[in-house]
């Protein structure tokens, strides 16, 4: 397989095609963006430790059943994963509340939700990436009801499958955020990156914060952070 074209270039990852129509190589790079962008920095080595945090977290659930579009990790920042069409709405499922949801709803950050909660976003950029739910998601088109049923299901067990392999590394998921798109015969798969750019973990016994809330919020020991995740999984 060798790289090609640069495809898309986002605030993370550079995607490129290759001379495989059905795989992407995706390129992580140190850089940093917070608050639709308006925030900006680098966290060195965050590349290398996202891609491999990703790439250990998707082998674990291809493991357990849940179909992925990862394939390869051939370079220290580079993946390789099957190619999508993206279904332009992120999931985010939560524990406990935290970030924009303990704002939202005058949730003390910490409290244990009684129960699990899903929520979809619409992914545009430039309307900030607004909440949806499943009638502006029909309204809109941007998935089928049967789609949306498979994206909550899949991500609540994404949810349990991840809870339970990090607890024991000492890490509590509190929330993350997930993407999925189509393969070319119309399957769904989830892709992206499973990473502490995209999820809420604290330290079990501390709550000591092991995630990009170090970034958004300068609570400094950034770069340590992202280490330490990588060291409790990879164990
Ligand atoms: P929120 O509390 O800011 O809505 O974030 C919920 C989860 O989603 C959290 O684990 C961080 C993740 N997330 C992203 O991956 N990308 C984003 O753009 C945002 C806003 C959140």
């Amino acid at each position: 397989m060798t790289k090609g074209e640069r495809l898309y270039e986002g605030k993370a990852k550079i995607v490129y095609i290759t001379d495989d129509p059905d795989l992407l190589l995706i390129h992580f790079k140190d850089d940093a963006t917070a608050f639709n962008g308006q925030k900006k920095g680098t966290i060195s080595d965050k590349g290398v430790l996202n891609a491999r945090i990703s790439a250990a977290l998707f082998r674990y659930l291809a493991e357990h059943g849940v179909a992925n579009h990862f394939v390869d990790l051939p370079s220290e920042r580079e993946m390789v994963a099957r190619r999508l069409s993206i279904v332009p709405l992120e999931v985010v499922v939560r524990n406990v509340a935290a970030g924009s949801l303990a704002k939202r709803l005058g949730l003390a950050e910490g409290t244990r939700l009684a129960r699990t909660v899903l929520e979809f976003y619409y992914k545009r950029d430039d309307l900030g990436d607004p909440l949806v739910n499943e009638y502006h998601i029909r309204a809109l088109d941007l998935a089928t009801p049967e789609e949306v049923a498979q994206l909550a299901a899949t991500s609540l067990r994404v949810n349990d499958l991840l809870a339970a392999h990090l607890k024991p590394r000492r890490l509590e998921l509190i929330d993350f955020k997930l993407e999925f798109g189509r393969t070319r015969d119309g399957q769904i798969l989830l892709g992206d990156e499973i990473s502490p750019d995209t999820c809420r973990f604290w330290d079990t016994e501390t709550g000591e914060r092991l995630d990009k809330d170090r970034f958004r919020r300068d609570l400094g020991g950034v770069e340590e952070a992202y280490q330490e995740v990588w060291r409790r999984i990879a164990g």
